[in-house]
């Protein structure tokens, strides 16, 4: 199976589970507009808490709050936004399709790795158990020549992406005969700068309406209360503000699913620091921050940094977690040191003082800030990505099972009578009633168990709890695991425990070692 039918069936299963539905079906859908279904809005609010708790939970000098969507127009004049919050898109005269420059570029970028790994594994082949790759891709001058190409695009079109060179991006796009997917030819438009924010009037007439923007970014409502948090919670530097909320972008292109979206969510902490330890600062919360996905046990390799070619206006650094997608490695994260932009703009557009009194040097000054951004929806598909799994089973049969840590599973435990009759489902529904106080728990007595155990096992469920009638006799119950489809019997005080162990978000937080 290639990666893109793996991802088209992945998304298919998000559906006929009820993790995702396309917004509006019924209306034919809204584009890169999503809604999360039954089960998708537990994983998502899983995702969620170990996200929180992780910051705000286990760090003393890191809380949180939960600031409005609307904001005050000025907010993205002073942070910048309204004069560049741009992408670069271009469109093709024969398909009329839209594309943004940057990415066009960056695809062809990816298709030189491409080539070069193909390479690689066609000398593989060809040398057998004898092949040094490391040697080979020094020596070879095929590959020399396509990493010769590449580099040479990469460092123009950092310069155009930092310069806003737009004509150049366009000559970057002809240079190398990169044509549009649905015509197939070369015919584009110059590139043109468009704005991601989406306005909308506030005021009830539209002459005393005021035009306000729907939040690109979480960040700035933390940015804007920083005074009222440093101060009511009597907080020292070095201090952090988190916020889990919505944020809206024009996309000009949605794609790949919830990667893209128009109306998404976003994780943010702003790291509150004084200046010139910014960069210190910047390092631990990378390390901090990728010890939190590499916790999840979805393989170390699957992780990496990708620096930014082009700063946002905002950063004197930048780098991205990216995690390896079905369609590649792609940006999950951004850590960035925002230095003191935002909140010395705010201090400048308010005409409010904005500033933290260092007790230790007895000098005032506005903080420099280190943010970490994870979007909720990219987080949710990295682990959809990670954790779904096509098995073949013993006797030809196949499952497709969802093998999430136990922590983020939408449901903990499933509990199936094995008769409807003879007491059990009372005696089933007394373990429900047990443990629903504490978990997501479900009663399924439907079908035969074989059938109900392939229905947890396709919504990732950690435990299926059978009670049958040695249950009646003795108390005891059969666990049977998602991963491994092991069976034991153990007691109901022990499957208890044995949930309380599997399903912590404690087994994951010891794993930060904070
Ligand atoms: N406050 C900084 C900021 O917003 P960003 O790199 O533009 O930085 C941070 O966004 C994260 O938000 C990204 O790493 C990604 O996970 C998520 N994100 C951004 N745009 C998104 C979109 N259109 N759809 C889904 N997630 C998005």
């Amino acid at each position: 199976m290639t990666q893109e039918e793996l991802f088209k069936k992945l998304i298919a299963h998000c559906k006929e589970y009820g993790f995702i539905f396309p917004s509006s079906e019924i209306y034919d859908g809204l584009g890169a507009v999503y809604d999360y279904g039954q089960n998708g809005v537990e994983l998502k609010n899983n995702i969620k808490r170990y996200w929180w708790d992780s910051m705000v939970k286990l760090n003393e000098n890191i809380v949180g709050i939960d600031a409005a969507i609307f904001m005050h127009p000025r907010t993205w004049e002073a942070s910048g936004h309204v004069a560049a919050f741009n992408d670069p898109l271009i469109d093709n005269k024969d398909s009329k399709k839209r594309y943004r420059a940057d990415v066009l570029i960056e695809d062809w970028m990816a298709k030189q790795d491409e080539k070069i790994q193909k390479e690689v594994d066609k000398a593989r082949k060809r040398f057998g158990d004898a092949f040094d790759e490391e040697q080979y891709l020094a020596t070879s001058p095929r590959v020399a020549d396509i990493a010769a190409k590449r580099d040479a695009v990469h460092k123009r079109f950092a310069d155009a992406l930092n310069n806003s060179d737009l004509a150049e991006l366009k000559q970057i796009i002809l240079d190398c005969e990169v044509v549009c997917p649905i015509s197939g030819t070369r015919n584009w438009t110059d590139v043109r700068q468009f704005n991601l924010m989406f306005s909308t009037q506030m005021g009830s007439t539209a002459e005393g309406a005021n035009t306000i923007y729907l939040r690109p970014e979480t960040a700035q409502g933390i940015f804007v209360n920083f005074l009222n948090v440093q101060k009511t919670g009597r907080m020292k530097l070095p201090f952090g503000i988190a916020q889990i909320g919505k944020a809206f972008r024009n996309e000009i292109v949605a794609r790949q699913f919830i990667f893209r979206m128009r109306e998404f969510e976003q994780m943010e902490m702003q790291f509150f620091v004084r200046p010139g330890t910014e960069m210190e600062w910047w390092n631990k919360w990378k390390e901090t921050r990728m010890a939190w996905h590499r916790a999840l046990g979805f393989g170390d390799d699957n992780y990496r940094f990708h620096d930014h070619d082009k700063l946002a206006h905002y950063a004197n650094a930048a780098t991205d977690v990216e995690y390896n997608f079905p369609f590649g490695f792609k940006e999950v994260e951004g850590i960035h040191s925002r230095t003191d932009f935002d909140l010395s703009n705010h201090q400048k557009f308010s005409g409010k003082k904005i500033q933290y009194f260092d007790p230790e040097t007895n000098e005032s000054y506005v903080p420099y800030v280190v943010e970490t951004s994870i979007g909720v929806d990219r987080m949710f598909l990295q682990v959809m990505s990670a954790a779904y799994t096509e098995e073949k089973l013993e006797g030809g049969d196949q499952r497709v099972v969802l093998k999430f840590p136990a922590a983020l599973a939408p449901v903990k435990v499933a509990v199936l009578p094995l008769v409807k009759k003879d007491g059990m489902p009372e005696v089933a529904r007394k373990i429900v009633d047990e443990l629903k106080y504490d978990y997501n728990v479900v009663y399924d007595e439907k079908d035969s168990v074989g059938k109900r155990y392939r229905r947890q096992d396709a919504v990732g469920t950690p435990f299926c709890v059978t009670v049958d009638g040695q249950t009646l006799e003795d108390g005891t119950v059969t666990i049977r695991h998602r991963d491994t489809m092991a069976q034991e019997r153990v007691t109901v005080e022990e499957l208890r425990r044995r949930v309380d162990e599997e399903c912590s978000y404690r087994k994951l937080f010891k794993k930060l070692s904070l």
